[in-house]
């Protein structure tokens, strides 16, 4: 007992959390899902009619892209294998499964007013269908990156025209599963699409206008989003019910210092970061102090004008509430501080705040970025509380990296920390969270970490023709999690 006892405590201490919360469980509304996108897990890139992404044309014109020159053109191999990772999804026990489409599976000629795919489709129904038979939520992400080639070719998302043709894609999705779908993501991380892939070359399109890219991406993503909400509200929202949202991808931001200016350096880097996204939804703009920031500088950099684009006031308007829930994909925690050492232009100098980790904090044994700080989930959920004055959050993401082993320890204790956040924040601090989603069911093609990071539940062997899929222990314990509804001490 004794014994017993002091094992218990240094668990209650190492991961600061009160016995009390093992008491708490997840409200019976509560959902429990796991997600995955097309390019990281379908393969079959060019059968079927489906055409070439950013991601494909990227990787295969320069496959030094990725760490291990991989690709996405077989991945998982989820396009012949979907009934095999439905019947994963069952097993769990999860509630919903977050998938998203492929733009040019569907149509295949990418632009407004072109044809439907056929065999796309089928793909699509019969996994939403199958969902739906196993009594498993279908919930849609309508963009996850990979843009079809033939609209970067014009441009891709720094051109305005894009959102008459995204609000195409997503209407034609509407009419051909919203009568299944109820749950909609139209953007899956605007942060990277835009900040990665146009500011820099961490992601595909890799156009590296830093200062410039990511403001105008941002902005062409919003509106195509605050368009889309609005057409659906107005044409299937009456008869299908569904829901929208939009996953912004944020870390926590720990003031570096117990002083007033790192405090607000934090606070500043979570406008830059989430607020860039969330504030024009919840608020209808910018948040003031990027809008002033960037304005400021600017000019001091002798641009004519703010390199932040402006909204028009019916484009407020207009986005201004398009959302039913905020989607919050968050892995991890770094420290803020004062002060800025980016070159000019570039939205972290306009941000000026740098950031840090410290080191005692355990690192992802792949992912070097990503690093176990679960008390920063809790911090963050509470920040929105404020901020935006509790909306309903659906965590869409968070997950580990580890090796390819199948005893995969440290994702376990991943797992029930951020969990134990989740349920203090729900308890102890009444943020309004309606469900968790664990990245990945499966492991899969990590963009430049190629398969080397595996976030998978549940493993998959890249080197077998068949991409044989093993569960993980952490596939058990979040399976156990789903059925108790409460985290075992
Ligand atoms: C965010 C992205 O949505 C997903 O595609 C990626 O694999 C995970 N985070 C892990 O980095």
């Amino acid at each position: 007992m004794v014994q017993f006892d002091s094992v218990l405590i240094f668990i209650l201490f190492s991961s600061q959390v009160s016995a009390e919360v093992y008491n708490y469980s997840f409200p019976t509304n509560f959902a429990f899902g796991v997600a995955s996108s097309a390019y990281q897990i379908e393969g079959a890139y060019n059968e079927d009619g489906r055409t070439d992404s950013i991601w494909d044309y990227n990787l295969h014109e320069k496959p030094s892209w990725v760490i291990d020159e991989s690709n996405g053109d077989v991945a998982c191999d989820s396009y012949h294998k979907w009934e095999e990772d439905v019947q994963l999804i069952k097993e769990l026990g999860a509630n919903f499964y977050r998938f998203s489409i492929s733009w040019s599976r569907i149509l295949p000629s990418a632009y407004k007013d072109t044809e439907v795919n056929e065999k796309g489709v089928a793909y699509y129904n019969n996994l939403i269908n199958k969902l739906l038979d196993e009594g498993i939520t279908p919930m849609v992400t309508i963009y996850h990156w990979d843009l079809p080639q033939s609209l970067q070719e014009n441009g891709g998302w720094m051109n305005a025209t894009i959102a008459d043709n995204f609000v195409f894609y997503a209407k034609t999705l509407f009419q051909l599963f919203g009568d299944r779908v109820k749950h909609w993501i139209t953007f899956n991380e605007p942060i990277e699409i835009c900040e990665a892939g146009y500011s820099s070359d961490r992601k595909a399109p890799f156009l590296n206008a830093a200062g410039v890219g990511g403001y105008i991406c941002s902005h062409n993503v919003l509106l195509s989003h605050g368009k889309t909400y609005r057409e659906y509200e107005k044409l299937f929202k009456p008869t299908q019910r569904g829901q929208i949202g939009l996953s912004a991808a944020s870390y926590w931001y720990e003031p570096k210092e117990n002083s007033g200016l790192d405090a607000e350096a934090s606070h500043r880097a979570l406008l830059f970061s989430l607020g860039w996204y969330i504030h024009p939804l919840v608020k209808g703009n910018y948040p003031p102090i990027m809008i002033e920031r960037i304005d400021e500088i600017s000019k001091k950099e002798g641009f004519a004008e703010s390199r932040l684009p402006k909204f028009t006031d019916s484009e407020i308007e207009m986005i201004r509430g398009s959302f039913d829930f905020i989607g919050l994909n968050h892995y991890t925690t770094v420290q803020g501080t004062f002060g800025t050492d980016f070159p000019e232009p570039s939205a972290y100098f306009d941000c000026g705040v740098k950031s840090s980790v410290d080191p005692e904090w355990e690192v992802a044994p792949t992912s070097s970025w990503l690093r176990n700080v679960p008390w920063g989930l809790r911090k963050l959920l509470v920040w929105i509380k404020n901020e935006y004055g509790n909306p309903p959050v659906l965590i869409t993401e968070n997950g580990w990296s580890s090796t390819a082993t199948l005893d995969d320890t440290d994702r376990i204790r991943y797992i029930n920390g951020y969990l134990l956040s989740v349920l203090q924040a729900i308890h102890e601090d009444g943020c309004n969270v309606l469900g968790y989603t664990h990245w990945s069911l499966l492991d899969n093609l990590e963009w430049l970490a190629g398969y080397s990071a595996r976030f998978g539940l549940v493993d998959v062997d890249f080197n077998s023709s068949n991409k044989t899929r093993t569960p993980r222990k952490s596939y058990g314990v979040y399976q156990e999690i789903i059925k108790s509804r409460r985290i075992n001490p």
